[in-house]
C-alpha cells in the first residue's frame, strides 16, 4: 500500500482494494501538499472531532461519497451536517470492512466538535490491511495501555510527537517503547508554532534506544508499506 502524509496528522492510503484518507485537515494546514478537491477516498476515518482532524471532511463526503467511520457522536454530528453514508464505531470495536478492519483504541484527549458541540470521546485508530498492521495514534498523551495495542504486532505506528497538545518527544520515545513497532512516523509537529518540534532529533534518540525505524516524513511524501 501506498501511505501519503498531508501534514499534520492526515494521511491518504491507497490500497489495491480502496483509498482511505485519515484525519483530512487540509484547508487551513500550512503544510497541507494539495486541497481538499484533489483527493478522491472511498472512506474517510477520524480520530477524533477537533477542527485540525474533522477538517474538511464535510465537504469531501459529500464530492466524492466517501463513507466517513468515526465515534457515534461525531457520527451523528456528521449527519446533521448533511453527510449520508458514516460507519459508527467506538473504543474497543472493531469492523471487517472490504477492505480490511478497523478497532478504534483509546486515547487521552478532548473531541469537542469544530462547532463546540460534544463529539465523544477521541480515538486511535488500529488498521490491519494487506497483512500489515498500522496504528494512529490520533491526538493522545502517553497512555501505558499502548503496550497491549503493541502486543498485536505493529509494521506501523504513528505518533504524534509535538508536544502542548498531545505527547511531546520525551512521552513519544516511551510510547515507541511500549507499542515496539518495526517502524514509526511523527506527526503532528511544526504545523503551528507552538507545536515545533526537530522530528529528526527525536528519530536519532528513538533509534538508539529502540529497535524501531523512524521514518521522519516530508508533508506529500509516500511511502510503500
Ligand atoms: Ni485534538
Ligand atoms: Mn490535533
Amino acid at each position: 500500500m501506498k501511505i501519503t502524509w498531508c501534514g499534520h496528522a492526515c494521511f491518504l492510503i491507497k490500497t489495491e482494494k480502496t483509498t482511505l484518507l485519515i484525519d483530512p485537515f487540509l484547508s487551513g494546514n500550512p503544510m497541507a501538499p494539495v486541497g481538499h478537491e484533489y483527493v478522491d477516498p472511498e472512506y474517510i476515518l477520524l480520530t477524533h472531532g477537533h477542527a485540525d482532524h474533522v477538517g474538511d471532511t464535510v465537504a469531501i463526503a459529500q464530492r466524492c461519497e466517501a463513507t466517513v467511520v468515526a465515534n457515534f457522536e461525531i457520527c451523528n454530528w456528521l449527519k446533521r451536517q448533511g453527510v449520508k453514508s458514516t460507519h459508527a464505531q467506538h473504543i474497543g470495536g472493531g469492523f471487517d470492512y472490504p477492505w480490511g478492519r478497523l478497532q478504534l483504541t483509546m486515547a487521552l484527549h478532548g473531541s469537542s466538535m469544530p462547532d463546540d458541540s460534544y463529539g465523544g470521546n477521541p480515538c486511535g485508530l488500529l488498521l490491519t490491511m494487506e497483512g500489515k498492521t498500522i496504528y494512529h495514534a490520533g491526538d493522545t498523551g502517553l497512555f501505558s495501555d499502548m503496550q497491549l495495542i503493541g502486543e498485536v504486532g505493529l509494521d506501523l505506528a504513528i505518533l504524534p510527537i509535538g508536544d502542548n497538545f498531545t505527547m511531546g518527544p520525551a512521552d513519544a520515545l516511551r510510547a515507541v517503547q511500549f507499542l515496539l513497532p518495526k517502524q514509526v512516523v511523527p506527526i503532528h509537529y511544526d504545523t503551528f508554532p507552538v507545536i515545533k518540534q526537530a522530528p529528526h532529533v527525536w528519530a536519532r534518540q528513538v533509534e538508539a534506544q529502540t529497535g524501531s525505524r523512524v521514518m521522519v516524513m516530508a508533508a506529500g511524501q509516500t511511502i510503500q508499506l
